[in-house]
């Protein structure tokens, strides 16, 4: 799925940032260039930056875990 139109950035995209290190929007924004522009998916960014981070994670949630295990 598209996340950021303006750079046509995938959440598949912005987990693998998340997997090479990013912790922050910011940080996903330089990896990725995903919020640098009109900044509508800049919320949608760091929700995925919250799931993908969380602990305990949700059904479907990718998880620490999944995230490091995704290729
Ligand atoms: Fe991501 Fe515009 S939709 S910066």
């Amino acid at each position: 799925m598209i996340v950021c139109l303006c750079k046509g950035v995938s959440d598949q995209r912005i987990l693998a940032a998340i997997r090479d290190g990013a912790r922050t929007p910011a940080e996903v924004g330089r990896a990725t260039g995903a919020g640098t522009d009109c900044g509508t998916c800049r919320e949608t960014v760091a929700d995925i930056l919250r799931r993908a981070l969380s602990p305990e994670g949700g059904p479907g949630d990718p998880g620490p875990d999944n995230v490091a295990a995704q290729p």
